[in-house]
């Protein structure tokens, strides 16, 4: 089954404190954005990449685009001041498709098949998100450091990108959203407050999100294990 996929790419990476787009930093010699595209390049169910940039960034990426050789790529809008400005810079530009996924373009090791389970989960539900368990012991604490509740994790997921979304649903949510200026950290946030039911579909660990310096060593070790 077939989707066109959205990559915001216009943040600044300030956890990351490395002084410019964090995308822009090599893994093995190549930037986090180049390993990102490929696994959509290399996907044959994804037919097509938007990718949200800064305006001043874009000659920087279509460069790379041409020496990485990323035909896939559709548009390059601007990105915003907030990550759901970016992907609804995107979302504007997109022409009807049955599905479009979201995903964070600092996420550079999403594997096909999850992306696969995501795709029809959202064709049969609506809307699919990956996420894994809670590993830790959970607490509630207050603002002033004191331990309110112990959470029981078995209810609890961290969850991730991609978000998977049947067209007309995202669409609808983008839609609210924007006139009603409410910004959620995640899409699937979107389509609950709308009372869409959101799947989530069960991902790896290794999906981690690249935000700290630390992250940069975790994504390396994660490239050498899997021999690239
Ligand atoms: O900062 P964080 O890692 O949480 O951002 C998640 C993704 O959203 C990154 O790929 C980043 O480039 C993107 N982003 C964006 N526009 C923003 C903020 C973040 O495209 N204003």
């Amino acid at each position: 089954m077939q989707y066109e996929v959205v990559l915001p790419a216009a943040g600044s990476g300030k956890r990351m404190g490395a002084g410019q787009n964090k995308l822009f930093l090599k893994l093995l010699e190549k930037p986090i954005l180049v390993h990102t595209l490929e696994v959509f390049q290399q996907d044959p169910a994804c037919t097509g990449i938007w990718l949200a940039v800064k305006p001043e960034e874009r000659g920087f990426i279509q460069k790379m685009l041409e020496d990485y050789r990323i035909t896939k790529v559709k548009g390059l809008p601007d990105g915003g001041a907030e990550r759901q400005h970016s992907v609804h810079s995107c979302m504007k530009e997109m022409q009807q498709v049955d599905i479009v996924l979201v995903h964070d373009a600092a996420r550079p090791f999403i594997t096909h098949d999850i992306i696969a389970k995501l795709v029809q989960n959202a064709h049969h539900h609506g809307a699919a998100i990956a996420g894994v368990r809670a590993k830790d012991t959970m607490k509630k604490v207050s603002m002033n450091g004191i331990i309110e509740e112990t959470v029981d994790r078995e209810s609890l997921w961290m969850v991730q990108t991609p978000q998977a979304f049947r067209f007309e649903l995202i669409m609808e949510a983008e839609d609210v959203a924007e006139k009603v200026g409410f910004l959620g950290t995640d899409e699937a946030m979107l389509m609950e407050r709308l009372g869409h039911q959101v799947h989530i579909v069960e991902s790896s660990y290794e999906n981690v999100k690249m935000t700290t310096q630390e992250d940069l060593v975790f994504g390396e070790a994660i490239l050498r294990k899997r021999g690239s």
